[in-house]
């Protein structure tokens, strides 16, 4: 096991064991009308959450289910041990210090005590949370923390998340796709509605402190490299050269924007080892048994396999409602992504 995952990957195995004993009313809570699931969240951790106090170098990331966040988490996690440039002996004191303070992979997961634990990590801290604005602690904004709102689009978002409820016990399983469906576009899903999620956020797109990315911007360079390279057969040097620039455009982004001084060789680095191939390779030693679950296929228009000509239209319908010529809907390129 990757001794800096040891509590995820204890914290994960035992989520798993604990589902599977579960009775199915217990799977999931409401809190405020929005559904949580009950072995990851709990109303008493939620009571507390405004207790939460933000730094103003907390560096948080703020992704709906099935966004990247299990892909950001590690980016973020390079980028700022590579930038901060620790000892040896700094980073097992880092991971000793988390370990002891067993804190969880999300923010809103664990138990009600978990903020005064967190107030005891004496370095920066990288936070992960998959709730809306208007739900955070106030802390958050109040602190100026810069806040990273990684987005997908969503039709590969609503593919993921049905596979990911189908395949973890964490979380009540679905009939059918259609059945799942309906519930996507009602929002009776874990942590509420992608579209009022997304409106949410597009409320803070001009604050100084928020930057969006998107799934497919931090991706999409794969899909450049293949065109050209089939399209205009270049020699490998400037295919080589075209991938370097590429992949490391959005991870440079990223770095700019929380003040991570990296090299290109650095970022370079932390690219290589956040490729989909790379994190899945690994993924049982960085995410125990739930790791096959989590890096499913990493691609982008998985969902033309799924919906149907009627859910498309209805979909593309909400969108136009919800979020047409908004900010945040602009930046997502729905036409680009997710018209058929
Ligand atoms: P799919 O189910 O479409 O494969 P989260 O981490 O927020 O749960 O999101 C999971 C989704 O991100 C999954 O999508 C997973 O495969 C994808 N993912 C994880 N790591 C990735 C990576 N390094 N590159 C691209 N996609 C990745």
């Amino acid at each position: 096991m990757d001794k800096s995952r040891k509590t995820v990957v204890e914290y994960l195995d035992k989520i798993w064991a604990d589902s599977e004993k579960a009775a199915p009313e217990d799977l999931l809570f409401s809190y405020k009308g929005i559904l949580y699931p009950g072995t990851l969240c709990s109303p008493e951790t939620f009571q507390v959450l405004d207790s939460f106090e933000a730094r103003s170098d907390d560096v948080i990331l703020a992704a709906y289910p099935k966004n990247g966040s299990n892909w950001l988490d590690q980016v973020l996690n390079d980028l700022e041990i590579t930038a901060a440039k620790y000892t040896e002996e700094e980073i097992k004191e880092r991971i000793n210090i988390t370990n002891e303070l067993s804190l969880f992979p999300r923010l809103e997961f664990g138990d009600p005590e978990k903020f005064k634990r967190m107030k005891e990590l004496p370095f920066r801290r990288i936070i992960i949370t998959h709730l809306s604005p208007q739900v955070l602690p106030k802390s958050i904004f109040k602190s100026k923390a810069k806040i990273l709102l990684l987005v997908r689009n969503l039709k590969d978002t609503a593919v993921s998340y049905f596979h990911f409820y189908n395949n973890i016990p964490t979380l009540p399983s679905f009939g059918s796709w259609d059945e799942y469906f309906t519930a996507f576009m009602h929002g009776k899903l874990c942590w509420g509605s992608y579209f009022d999620y997304l409106v949410e956020w597009n409320k803070h797109m001009d604050d100084e402190n928020v930057m969006a990315i998107t799934y497919e911007e931090l991706k999409e360079v794969h899909y450049c490299q293949i065109a050209l390279e089939q399209l205009f057969l270049l020699t490998i040097v400037s295919v080589k050269m075209h991938r370097h620039l590429n992949q490391t455009l959005g991870l440079k982004k990223i770095a700019d924007f929380f003040g991570f001084s990296l090299s290109e060789e650095e970022i370079q680095t932390v690219a290589e080892k956040s490729s989909f191939k790379a994190m899945k390779e690994k993924s049982s030693k960085t995410h125990g048994a739930l790791g096959k679950i989590f890096f499913r296929k990493g691609i982008i228009g998985d969902w033309k396999d799924h919906f149907s000509e009627a859910q498309n239209k209805e979909m593309d319908i909400k969108f136009e409602e919800c979020l047409a010529g908004t900010k945040l809907g602009e930046k997502m390129k729905y036409g680009l992504y997710c018209k058929a």
